[in-house]
């Protein structure tokens, strides 16, 4: 049997790429990796630790202790963690610790499902370069933060909107000027821009862009 398929989702922060990974997964019944939640696990072992993101040690550490099970943890959520995982996501060491486990990931998705989405920033680029099918997904600033704000204050972290939207263009300036592994759209991705579609919309643009070579890669898996 050929390789799994493998659709990469790459975005900007609070794009909605998340939720368009998980309801893609859904839809195919492939397995889902939020690879964002790896480096926020990093952030907060370095945080729970008193340890400081920015120091290779530091993170390095709290990277080889990371538990993946704790993913959908809420605690991850919170922007502070955020604001980590973008620090300890800059350090080449830090990468490197989690790379096998997400091309691991990719090469055999977890209880035998045919396809793996994984969601993150360098998933086109570095984890999955031969990725089946690939999207960068994007919203305007403003609509992005208020979708975290959204977000945020449904875990009960009450934040003003306009300091939402300062911390995600901060954000996403360091992740596209770092020099290792940058957000940047794949010159072979599909761009969506969920800007002016709520989710369902976004699902079904998902699918129309993605949706052919998925097919296809699926039909030759079970040609041969
Ligand atoms: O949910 P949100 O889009 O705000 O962020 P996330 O996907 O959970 O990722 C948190 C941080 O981890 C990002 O700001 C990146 O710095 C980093 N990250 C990365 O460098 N590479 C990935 N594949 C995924 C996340």
């Amino acid at each position: 049997m050929s390789a799994p398929v493998v659709i990469a989702v790459d975005g900007t922060a609070a794009c909605g790429k998340g939720t368009l990974a998980r309801l893609l997964a859904r839809h195919y019944g492939f397995a889902h990796l939020d690879s964002g939640a790896l480096y926020r696990l990093v952030a907060l072992g370095v945080i729970e630790a008193n340890g400081d993101p920015s120091t290779e040690a530091d993170a390095v550490k709290a990277a080889r202790a990371i538990d993946p099970a704790r993913a959908t943890d809420p605690i991850i959520r919170s922007d502070v963690v955020g604001r980590a995982a973008s620090q300890v996501a800059a350090l080449v060491a830090v990468r490197r610790e989690l790379f096998d486990y997400q091309r691991e990931f990719a090469a055999r998705p977890p209880r035998g499902a045919e396809g793996a989405v994984i969601d993150g920033r360098d998933i086109s680029t570095v984890i999955a370069p031969d990725a089946t099918a690939k999207l960068f997904v994007d919203a305007r600033p403003e609509v992005r933060a208020h979708r975290r704000w959204l977000e945020l204050q449904a875990m009960g972290i009450v934040r003003d909107e306009a300091d939402v939207l300062a911390e995600l263009n901060i954000r996403d300036a360091a992740d596209r000027n770092r020099p290792i592994s940058p957000l940047k759209q794949a010159v072979d991705a599909a761009l969506l821009d969920t800007s002016d579609l709520g989710i369902d919309a976004a699902f079904a643009a998902a699918l129309a862009l993605l949706d052919h070579k998925v097919k296809a890669a699926l039909a030759a898996r079970h040609r041969g």
